[in-house]
């Protein structure tokens, strides 16, 4: 629309310019006029050349190294600001078409619907039909954890591993088309971007954890640990659609992380170690324990957790 009105408005003006330098060129009887060509012209001579012009030359070339003088210095102050505050649009642009995937299908036609499950992102609840086991073909409602603390568990590249490959066996699909899903590297980096611009502050993700407040381990690690190492946590609560209490497997007995009864003080003689594997989690490819290899699924809880609660969990579970 602006830039329509702005063509239009140029137009104008050249008709009106054309026009008139028409009107006047064309008025009055023309007199051709005598056209030296420039190789026919006389130039000036070796003493002119060589006094008043080189020193009219000489003299612009000092003005203009006095300009690029002083330009340089200004392009060198202002260029980290320009940076920045380039990379800050970028990333915030990012951010809100990260923002319109993450919607609920119903606010926003590009949505995928992370916000459905995930309660926006501070965590909901979704329906979905067990796969596997005793109890396959049964319907529960499952847990999905809140979003705006996830940077403070995982890095950036964690979280879009988990992103491009779902978690398989529980309602959170593969997004990212390596994982058989339908998003673009660029549309997971735009959604991660969305997620790391709306992280909560450091005290309120330490409170939802239970950090700081001097809980028992076994607590501690109902509300952190036991929905990735306990079979059934996440679906645990009763189910009215169905006649028989959920089944769930021994608290810390394995689920989607490994069985901690017993294996734990295998893998960490030291409980020291395992206070740093835990408050650190683990990373792609690196050992951990005794003989662990670490995929970058376990969270590291170092960041709302403090040191004393670390140690209270890895007590109940050394306990186990
Ligand atoms: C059908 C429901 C559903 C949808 C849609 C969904 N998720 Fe999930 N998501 C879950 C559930 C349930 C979990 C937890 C799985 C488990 O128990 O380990 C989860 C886990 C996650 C995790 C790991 C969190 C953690 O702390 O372990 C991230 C990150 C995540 N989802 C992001 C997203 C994003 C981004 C989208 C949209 C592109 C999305 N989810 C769409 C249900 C969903
Ligand atoms: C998002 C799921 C998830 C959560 C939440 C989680 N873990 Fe883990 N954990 C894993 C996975 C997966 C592994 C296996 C290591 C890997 O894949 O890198 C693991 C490994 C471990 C191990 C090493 C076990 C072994 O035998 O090798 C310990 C100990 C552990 N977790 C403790 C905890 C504690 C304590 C918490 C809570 C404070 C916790 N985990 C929360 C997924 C999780």
């Amino acid at each position: 629309m602006n830039s329509s009105l702005t063509l239009i408005l140029v137009a104008g003006v050249v008709l009106f310019l054309g026009a008139g330098f028409l009107f006047f060129s064309g008025t009055g009887p023309r007199k051709p006029k005598k056209v030296i060509p420039a190789n026919q012209k006389r130039y000036h001579d070796d003493e002119t050349l060589e006094g008043p012009v080189l020193t009219k030359i000489l003299g612009w070339s000092l003005i203009f190294t006095f300009m690029l003088a002083a330009a340089l210095p200004l392009y060198w102050l202002t260029e980290p600001q320009r940076q920045v505050s380039f990379a800050e649009k970028y990333n915030h642009n990012a951010a809100e078409r990260g923002k319109k995937f993450f919607a609920d299908a119903k606010e926003d036609p590009e949505g995928f619907g992370c916000a459905t499950c995930h309660g926006g992102v501070k965590g909901g609840t979704t329906r979905y039909v067990l796969l596997s086991g005793p109890e396959e073909g049964r319907e529960v409602t499952w847990t999905a954890p809140a979003l705006d603390d996830i940077f403070y568990r995982f890095s950036r590249d964690q979280v879009h591993d988990i992103l491009v490959y779902g978690r398989p066996n529980t309602p959170m699909p593969a997004w990212g088309l390596r994982g058989g899903g339908p998003m673009t590297e660029q549309m997971l980096n735009d959604v991660i971007s969305y997620l790391e611009s709306i992280q909560t502050d450091p005290e309120t993700a330490k409170q939802n954890a239970g950090g700081g407040q001097g809980l028992s381990g076994q607590k501690l690690f109902e509300k952190n640990c036991a929905r990735c190492h306990t079979q059934g946590w996440s679906y645990r609560y009763p189910d009215v659609t169905w006649n028989k209490p959920v089944v769930m497997g021994p608290a810390g007995g394995g689920s989607f992380g490994p069985n901690l009864r017993g294996s734990v003080t295998r893998q960490f003689y030291d409980p020291a170690d395992q206070v740093k594997f835990v408050s650190d989690g683990s990373q792609f490819g690196k050992a951990y324990g005794q003989n662990g290899v670490g995929t970058g699924r376990m969270p590291g809880m170092g960041k709302i957790l403090d040191e004393k609660d670390i140690m209270a969990i890895v007590e109940y579970e050394r306990s186990l």
